[in-house]
């Protein structure tokens, strides 16, 4: 039998950064989708993963294609023009659909222009695969930057099975109704034959949404309307924990990785994140100053080790938050900074698996305190690091996706000083053998 393969599609090609020597023909493939997708690649023939190539091109250069191999999926890169970028990526990818997915109302701006370049872009990516798709061909789309592709591909004659993931969350209907044409949006949905969400809120919401714009009806897990019917699935990613996962029996000093802690008496609260504004870094940051503030005893104790990794760094709002964080680990640190102690370690850098995993295994408490996030790999990564017998607290935010498959951790409302300052002191009902301390100076 013919095997079947699988194409996936998502905005960004995995691993390849603007150093990606394309002439070589070989690239290591790492990152969180890479993780997730690779057991289906394994199983199914060679695959083919189209995206973004990472790079700017010019505006005559845009909606080509260039070719990677690798032992399991051939990658094929698309170049989109300074142009495309500045419209569909920074724009309405991230001015518009991202803060109105993470329910940031008073973020979402919208820009005709930008939507229009949002569906050119898909249209390029659609007449690209239109050129390599085979009949039998399985289509996985990812993420909010593709919606419109599979409609695209259906109107160019692609009969195959579409499925749809969305990595973020999606929101209520009144975030929906901010777009020019909700109706139109949320119908290129109904073009997946299957589409699949992190948490069953989010897809509570997609039902919610598609019921209440009568685009379809709801019968159990299922959309029916008078094109066909749909398929919609909760079904989280997750990581690859091995990667994570202790060498050694103790956690400290960390396995011979490199360490975060200051000195053996200084506790470690660690919080790793893109520097995104759905993370909540500046009310972290201000919830830990509020801990310091009301719990005196615990100053020179405890160190929060905060590392935001670069991101969109094109995109106003991604700037001004930076310029927030770097102000108040600045102000924090001078006001309440000792000759030998200071409060917040801010790093503005990314960091290897390798050596988060010391990290995490090297800090007491993992502070994962976003807004609101699709998912959060970092709290199932600093799960994964811990050694059972001295394992850390992984206090959570309520609006992360993981939440809802953590329960047992403790949850915090990030919007509230109180309860984050709280959450770090708790006892946790973490579900290691020997529970877990809290932490006490
Ligand atoms: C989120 C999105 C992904 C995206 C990632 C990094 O996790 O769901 O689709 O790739 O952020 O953002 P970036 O804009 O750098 O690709």
């Amino acid at each position: 039998m013919k095997d079947l393969r699988l194409i996936v599609v998502s905005n960004r090609l995995p691993a390849l950064r603007e150093d990606t020597d394309w002439k070589s023909g070989r690239v290591n493939l790492a990152g969180g989708l890479v993780t997730a997708l690779l057991p289906f690649m394994e199983q199914s023939g060679k695959g083919l993963w189209v995206g973004w190539n990472g790079r700017g091109t010019s505006l005559r250069g845009s909606g080509r294609w260039k070719q990677l191999d690798h032992p399991l999926v051939r990658l094929l890169g698309m170049e989109l023009s300074e142009k495309d970028l500045a419209e569909y990526y920074n724009g309405f990818c991230n001015r518009t659909l991202w803060p109105m997915f993470h329910c940031f109302q008073a973020r979402v701006r919208v820009d005709y222009g930008e939507q229009k370049t949002y569906f050119t872009v898909n249209k390029k990516f659609s007449r690209v695969l239109t050129h390599h798709l085979e009949p039998d061909d399985i289509v996985w789309v990812h993420d909010y930057h593709m919606v419109p592709l599979g409609q695209l591909l259906r109107q160019a004659g692609f009969r195959g099975p579409l499925g749809f993931f969305l990595h973020i969350p999606f929101p209520p209907l009144e975030l929906i109704e901010l777009l020019p044409n909700p109706v139109g949006f949320m119908k290129a949905w109904l073009a997946y034959d299957v589409v699949g969400f992190h948490t069953e809120r989010y897809s509570e919401n997609y039902f919610e949404v598609i019921s209440r714009l009568r685009l379809a009806k709801r019968e159990e897990d299922r959309l029916v309307f008078a094109e066909g019917r749909q398929r919609v699935m909760a079904n989280p990613i997750g990581i690859n924990p091995a990667i994570f996962r202790p060498k050694k029996k103790t956690r400290r000093p960390a396995a011979k990785g490199k360490s975060v802690r200051m000195s053996a008496d200084c506790r470690v609260v660690i919080g790793v994140d893109r520097l995104d504004y759905s993370k909540g870094i500046p009310d972290r940051m201000l919830s830990f100053e509020y801990f310091l503030r009301h719990r005196p005893a615990w100053r020179r104790k405890v160190c929060m080790v905060q590392i935001c990794s670069p991101t969109r760094t094109r995109v106003r709002e991604y700037r001004e938050q930076k310029e927030m964080v770097d102000n108040l680990v600045g102000r924090i640190n001078g006001l309440l900074s000792e000759h030998d102690w200071h409060p917040i370690n801010y790093l503005y850098r990314s960091y290897d698996q390798a050596d988060l995993a010391s990290f995490y295994r090297d800090a007491d408490v993992a502070l994962v305190t976003p807004l609101r996030d699709g998912m959060n790999l970092v709290a199932m990564e600093y799960v994964a690091a811990q050694d059972p017998e001295d394992p850390g607290v992984l206090v959570l935010s309520k609006y992360a996706g993981v939440a809802e498959y953590f329960p047992d951790t403790i949850l915090v409302n990030p919007y509230i000083m109180e309860s984050v300052a709280d959450g770090l002191v708790k006892p946790s009902p973490c579900p290691f053998p020997n529970g877990s301390p809290s932490i006490s100076p």
